[in-house]
């Protein structure tokens, strides 16, 4: 694929694209498949390169991946515990799902330490703390590999100190077929987590309270087979719900859960954005004057971190100081130099920013340092007067299908670069 994205801006949108399945789901449903004994469906699998790299592991792990459209079937049952300490591994964060998911399955696993987006220090203690005290033991090497085992798993009560995505995830996959029951504390209440959940029951897991802050995990002893549909990328969702504020006439965003986007809609009302919510639709009407707005981020159901800098770059057309407070990730606001490159004028003082409009922002060569500074930045060249040129454009494909497509689809003048 291309390294850059190429936009002219300026042009108003139209029309109706439909979401993608959730790459935070998709990126836990694929590691999970290793605790199955037998082939597994997946449907509405987003094409991003997170998937490819994920099929890649498994791969490695002797386990068939085919994909036919927008499924996978993935077929488990020759897997072998092979060490996952190649380059493929340390490609992106999400192959930290396979230390859970290897080490429920065979009670042991060595890996080495993920790699992804840079959003500041992403440590991943809480993860080790819950495999410990299912039973496991933790070596690290001078090589950044994890080697993590234990005789038995047990069942047990594990308290997270904050309600970690990623080490609610992991725990849950440790501890399916441990000895008793584990009861995750404080979890995560993630709709990622619900799917991944709802996907091992169907499975033959037994996991409940999904969605709520104590998740109930009885061991069993094996999983089979199942067929799973995706839910809708909610990101993706908010990031199509935030260019329609910014740049269209009038959007439909379709394939979407409105309940997932709750703390986003709210904080659109109050900058002043029209729209009309359907069953499984949102409809945008821009054009109106925008109003400066306070957000803070803080785990679902609150106002979601990895949209905080999409409302960054749309900010920068409203009326007045907006200010945006990051709970999540204090450092997570590089895309605010990029956008100042461009003619924003935002004030970074970590955890907070502050983003004065109404900017003309103007084309010129930019960077995605991650994924969503990415789409910031995709939204500030669809903005902007002039052509936008953004660099290391892979971090966006790793999480948005198709989006130079859907985008054209929708009259935006935007390619990538061959
Ligand atoms: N944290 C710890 N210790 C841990 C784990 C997390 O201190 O052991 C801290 C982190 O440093 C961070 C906070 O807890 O400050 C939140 O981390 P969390 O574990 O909840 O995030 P994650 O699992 O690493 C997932 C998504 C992110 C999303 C966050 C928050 C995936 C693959 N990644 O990350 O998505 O921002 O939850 O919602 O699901 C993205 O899609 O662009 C992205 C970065």
């Amino acid at each position: 694929m291309s390294e850059k994205i190429i936009i002219e801006g300026g042009y108003e949108l139209e029309g109706e694209v439909r979401i993608s399945g959730a790459k935070n789901a998709t990126v836990a449903l694929i590691p999970a498949t290793v605790l199955a004994s037998s082939v597994v469906t997946i449907y509405d699998v987003p094409d991003i390169s997170d998937v490819e790299a994920l099929s890649d592991i498994l791969r490695s792990l002797n386990v068939e991946v085919n994909r036919q459209k927008d499924h996978l079937i993935i077929d488990p049952s020759k897997i072998k515990n092979i060490d996952l300490v190649q380059d493929n591994v340390t490609k992106l964060r999400a192959s930290y799902y396979f230390m859970g998911a290897l080490l429920g399955r065979f009670k042991k696993v060595k890996i080495k330490m993920p790699g992804g987006c840079f959003l500041g220090p992403r440590p991943i203690d809480l993860h080790l703390k819950g495999f410990k005290a299912l039973g496991a033991e933790v070596k690290l090497d001078d090589d950044g590999i994890y080697e993590i085992s234990a005789n038995e798993l047990l069942g047990t009560n594990i308290y997270l100190d904050f309600p970690s995505v990623g080490a609610t995830i992991n725990i849950m996959m440790a501890a399916i077929f441990a000895n008793g029951r584990t009861v995750i504390e404080n979890s995560a209440k993630e709709p990622e987590i619900v799917d991944l959940a709802i996907m091992l029951n169907k499975m033959g897991a037994k996991v409940r309270g999904a969605g709520t802050d104590e998740i109930i995990i009885d061991g069993v002893s094996s999983l089979g087979g199942c067929f799973h549909e995706i839910i809708p990328d909610r990101i993706e969702a908010g990031t199509y719900i935030v260019i329609a504020a910014a740049c269209a006439k009038k959007m439909k965003i379709t394939n979407i859960i409105p309940h997932h986007l709750e703390g986003l809609i709210s904080k659109l009302e109050d900058a002043n954005v029209a729209m009309e919510l359907g069953d499984d639709s949102i409809t945008i009407v821009g054009n109106k004057e925008i109003k400066a707005i306070k957000i803070k981020t803080q785990p679902y159901p609150g106002f979601a971190t990895d949209l905080q800098s999409l409302l960054g770059a749309f900010l920068t057309q409203a009326k007045g100081v907006s200010m945006i407070e990051e709970t999540i990730y204090p450092e997570r606001f590089k895309y605010c130099e990029e956008l100042n490159k461009m003619g924003a004028n935002i004030k970074v003082k970590s955890p907070v920013c502050f983003i004065e409009g109404v900017s003309q922002l103007k084309g010129t060569e930019v960077s995605a340092t991650d994924l969503r500074c990415g789409a910031a930045l995709i939204i500030a060249g669809l903005l902007a007067k002039g052509t936008t040129t953004i660099s290391n454009a892979y971090h966006i494909y790793r999480g948005y299908e198709n989006i130079v497509e859907k985008l054209r689809n929708l009259n935006a003048r935007i390619w990538e670069e061959k």
